[in-house]
């Protein structure tokens, strides 16, 4: 399916150029809450016309449009109801299956070229090159993000497995699959560099992700969003499709963007999160017992509604646990009730509260929070110390001050949300238990602090209930 561009209809071309212009501003668009839905209008727009302009460019027969809508339809049977039926809390695990399949098709299309085209002289090392890359970064996407949707999903252990030397061999095997990749391009019909290529690609995405714990996939996610995208410009310059380059390298580059600006979120370099092997064990303080000794008692709802009423200034910090609980109408809900009180309400956003980017900003949206309540982290940082209560719903990690000060904590460096610096902090979390980093918090034992036990959706609209019964 070659789309040689002299021979490409006029009509095709424009229809390339308007998916490309929409790709990129479907990007610029989703960089912003506000925007966000219109951004995901006009990628699903671009990925339209891409697929319409290319089943118009001329070149496939009747059967190849046959097979065409025999891969749409099974393709719409499993999209379809895995788009449907999935929790927001499982769209992690969901997108590496995608990312899966996307390395899967890039490598496949790769192979196909190969195998179409190594017989005769057609294959220049520039396009030998290109099928090599394709097929190394499809192939070992494809593993990786297959073991990211395991871990995640919890069908294989979350934990980082680390043995000695792991390093080593994962870049034995990266180096291997390099190689034969290169030689492949030298020696096109090399029939063992194309397997030994695609033996250690597969491999190598298995060796990439097993030493990583569940806690870094949502990064690693986005760094296989990266090969995926990149592999599909490299299919571009195959198949000698502008498209798919342009699409190709927008994917590539914002995959790669992204996890930048997850670890700077979490302060850790892109080689610690995918060498140093975090997660292998629980940290040595993990634990619900508290380091002092101190015994936690549990807030009742009436005690958390009277330190609520009269307030000028609450803060709302919603975490993981709000996900988990699908909380997100009954906060909004009591944020609508703290504002009929005469209370200014806000919702602190930390960017890597939950557990995908923009996880909070999704469910609230979800819940019409209004977008003007929501504050980023570093405009809210300075507002905490005039907070009369700052609720925290499900967080913990992000709000943990061992991240300023513990310089032997794994959080050490993270920035945080500075919730400690308000009047009253109302914790509602289920027990005493540590969040992702599995590192105590010592918030939980403040004097200022009241930890309200209980499932967020629980406590919230039951906290809802106080107040509107109050107002009878
Ligand atoms: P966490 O630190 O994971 O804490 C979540 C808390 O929610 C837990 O302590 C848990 O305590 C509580 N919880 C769970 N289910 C609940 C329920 N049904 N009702 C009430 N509470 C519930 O979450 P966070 O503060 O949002 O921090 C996110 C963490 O994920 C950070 O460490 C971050 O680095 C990591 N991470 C995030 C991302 C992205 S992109 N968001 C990517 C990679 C890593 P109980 O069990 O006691 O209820």
């Amino acid at each position: 399916m070659h789309d040689d561009p002299t021979a490409m209809p006029a009509g095709v071309q424009y229809v390339y150029l308007a998916s490309a212009a929409l790709f990129i501003l479907s990007l610029k668009w989703m960089g912003q809450v506000k925007t966000a839905r219109h951004g995901n209008w006009a990628g699903i727009a671009a990925m339209l016309l891409a697929v319409l302009g290319t089943l118009f460019a001329g070149g496939i027969s009747s059967q190849g449009f046959m097979w065409i809508g025999v891969a749409i339809a099974i393709g719409a049977v499993v999209g379809a109801p895995m788009a449907l039926i999935m929790p927001m809390t499982a769209v992690p695990q969901r997108t590496a299956l995608s990312h899966a399949f996307g390395g899967l098709a890039a490598a496949l299309v790769g192979v196909a070229e190969y195998l179409e085209n190594r017989g005769g002289d057609g294959l220049s090392t520039f396009t030998m090159g290109a099928l090599s890359t394709e097929m190394l970064l499809g192939f070992l996407t494809f593993t990786g993000s297959l073991m990211a949707f395991g871990k995640l999903q919890e069908i294989i252990t979350t934990k980082a497995v680390v043995y000695p030397g792991r390093n080593i061999v994962s870049m034995s095997t990266l180096a291997l699959a390099i190689l034969s990749a290169v030689y492949l391009t030298l020696n096109p019909h090399s029939t063992e560099a194309f397997a030994l290529m695609i033996g250690a690609s597969l491999l190598f995405g298995v060796l990439l992700i097993i030493p990583i714990g569940g806690a870094d996939m949502p990064t690693v996610i986005a760094i296989l969003n990266a090969y995926a995208g990149l592999s599909a410009a490299a299919m571009g310059f195959v198949l000698n499709n502008k498209l798919l380059i342009v699409a190709g390298s927008l994917d590539g580059t914002s995959g790669l963007i992204l996890s930048i600006v997850m670890c700077k979120a979490m302060n850790r370099s892109f080689l610690n999160v995918l060498f140093a092997g975090v997660g292998a064990a629980p940290a040595a303080n993990a634990g619900p017992k508290s380091p002092t000794g101190k015994t936690i008692v549990g807030f009742s709802i009436d005690d958390a509604k009277a330190v609520l009423e009269d307030t000028r200034l609450v803060i709302i910090v919603p975490g993981y646990g709000m996900a988990v609980a699908q909380a997100q109408h009954a906060v909004k809900e009591l944020a609508n009730v703290l504002a009929k009180q005469g209370t200014d309400v806000k919702f602190a956003i930390h960017p890597v509260a939950g557990r995908m980017p923009g996880h909070m900003n999704v469910l609230l949206s979800e819940a019409d929070v209004p977008y003007d309540q929501l504050w980023e982290m570093e405009r809210v940082n300075s507002l905490f110390p005039e907070a009369d209560v700052a609720i925290v719903v499900g967080a913990n990690d992000v709000t943990n001050p061992a991240a300023r000060t513990d310089k032997t904590s794994p959080l050490y460096g993270m920035p945080i949300l500075d919730v400690d610096k308000a009047r009253t902090v109302i914790f509602i979390k289920r027990s005493m238990n540590p969040g992702f980093a599995g590192v105590d918090n010592r918030l939980f034992l403040l004097d200022k602090t009241m930890m309200v036990f209980g499932d967020a959706k629980k406590v919230m609209t039951e906290l809802v209930a106080a107040f509107k019964e109050g107002a009878h």
